[in-house]
């Protein structure tokens, strides 16, 4: 049995393959005898803050944690709390911390999530933190897919419309490559995977990724769009290989799952909002679904929906969301009950992730190097002032950081020595961060600067290897 009593969930990496499954195991239990669990939380108490709309992802927790016997206190309003006078996210973390045992939040900031984990002392669930994450939402998709399917491996599952802006694909498409699945990728116009996601996919989850370049032959010709293939890792450290592929045969095998998402309207920039809504968004409908290659596919969605998935499917056996939706309450019931300790997980040996994640040392100097994601946490005007800029080193050839709160990458293009200049001035010497020399840096005495200009502010001179070699 493992305890995760007083553990976070903000990303899907916070669960082991293993413990994502033990938490399975005890949302079936806990769907078999729903009304028999109000003595689990007696006496502890949920705090419930959403920054954005949410009818799901809100009442599905509230509701669970009423099932568990626990109570609730909520915000719903940014504007109603605090925050609206300029209070930054860590002091309201640490308030509400001493208010209740558990804190479930969303809210609009890439990060948002995260930095409430570091400050709260109560186990924080991430409720969706902008285009980031929504983890709860993939163990609810996890679950659903596992309960029609029984196991998730192998399966080929495509992703469907918004994956520039959905957090909910974001959270799952790392899960599915735990999990061992192949994905397919079905982007809207201009709403492709973002480059930070297939980076992560590559380099924490070592798959590989393959494109396809033929996207207006296959609209034409009928098939919905894809823009590129995914594939796992078959076995821990061995890639799956697919040397020609072919979309055609692709297809032809089959889609074991089609998750539907929205436009995210809201996460649009806002001269995109302000023109004719973006045309060509691809539509899940009868017709689209009579192809052979959905005769057995689940259809799912996070929803809410809007036009991207007719009504008229609805009644349809292989249409999965509203069971999504519903499957909320147990899998909620369960991660509650188990990240408040009330009850712990059975893992079977062997079901430990499939692939083991990369530990990347972390850059942490305040050498100016910040984050380029305008929505991330850690550049907005009430959280600088305490959070400093964070980043795991992915590779020093490109030199690449990725940010720990919204994991958006950067490449920043010159770096030095903490070891070279020894407190001499004449030996503070930058170089490019590409140059023979700065690869000798030893990950522990890097420092990374994003400029010329951002190295001469703290008196580095350039080196021989600060200009192009
Ligand atoms: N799927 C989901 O997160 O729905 P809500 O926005 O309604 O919570």
């Amino acid at each position: 049995m493992v305890n995760l009593a007083n553990r976070d969930l903000v990303t899907i990496d916070d669960l082991s393959n293993g413990e994502i499954e033990g938490l399975f195991s005890l949302a079936d239990e806990m769907a078999n005898s729903m009304n028999a669990q109000s003595a689990l939380c007696q006496g502890k108490i949920m705090a419930s803050l959403f920054f954005e709309p949410s009818t799901r992802t809100r009442l599905s927790f509230e509701a669970a944690m009423h099932r568990l016997g626990g109570r609730v206190i909520s915000a719903v309003d940014i504007g109603a709390t605090s925050l609206a006078k300029g209070e930054s996210i860590a002091d309201m973390a640490k308030v509400v911390g001493s208010y209740a045992d558990m804190i479930v939040i969303r809210h609009p900031w890439e990060g948002a999530a995260r930095v409430v984990a570091d400050y709260a002392g109560i186990p924080v669930i991430n409720a969706g933190d902008g285009s980031h994450e929504h983890p709860t939402q993939t163990l609810c998709d996890l679950y659903t897919i596992r309960k029609e399917r029984q196991i998730i491996k192998g399966l080929r599952i495509a992703l469907w419309g918004d994956l520039k802006h959905g957090r909910t694909v974001h959270s799952l498409i790392y899960a599915l490559a735990r999990f061992g699945a192949t994905i397919l990728f079905c982007p809207g116009p201009g709403l492709e995977m973002p480059e930070h996601v297939l980076s992560r996919l590559s380099t924490e989850y070592r798959g590989e990724l393959k494109r396809c370049r033929d996207l207006n032959h296959n609209v034409e010709s009928g098939y919905f769009p894809i823009d590129a293939i995914y594939m796992t890792p078959v076995s821990p450290h061995q890639l799956a290989m697919l040397p020609d592929i072919s979309l055609g045969v692709e297809l032809k095998a089959g889609v074991d799952a089609l998750y539907v998402t929205r436009l995210q309207k809201e996460r649009q920039a806002p001269t995109v909002e302000e023109k004719e809504p973006i045309k060509g968004y691809p539509v899940v409908d009868k017709k689209l679904l009579k192809g052979k290659e959905f005769k057995k596919t689940l259809v799912m969605h996070p929803l809410p929906r809007v036009d991207e998935l007719t009504h008229e499917v609805d009644a349809d056996p292989r249409s999965m969301y509203f069971k999504q939706a519903a499957y909320g309450m147990p899998v909620r019931m369960a991660l509650i009950a188990l990240l408040l300790g009330a009850k712990e997980v059975k893992i079977t040996k062997g079901q430990d992730s499939f692939v083991q994640k990369v530990d990347y040392p972390v850059y942490k100097r305040d050498s100016g190097v910040k984050c380029l994601n305008a929505k991330c946490i850690s550049n907005q005007e009430t959280e600088v002032k305490y959070i400093k800029p964070e980043f795991k080193i992915i590779s020093r050839e490109p030199l690449t950081l990725r940010c720990v709160y919204c994991d958006h990458d950067l490449h920043p293009k010159y770096i030095a020595s903490s070891d070279w200049h020894e407190g001499k001035l004449e030996s503070k010497k930058y170089h490019r961060a590409d140059s023979r020399w700065a690869r000798k840096i030893k990950p522990e005495n890097l420092i990374i600067f994003a400029s010329e200009k951002q190295a001469q502010a703290r008196q580095f001179k350039p080196s021989t290897y600060a200009k192009n070699e």
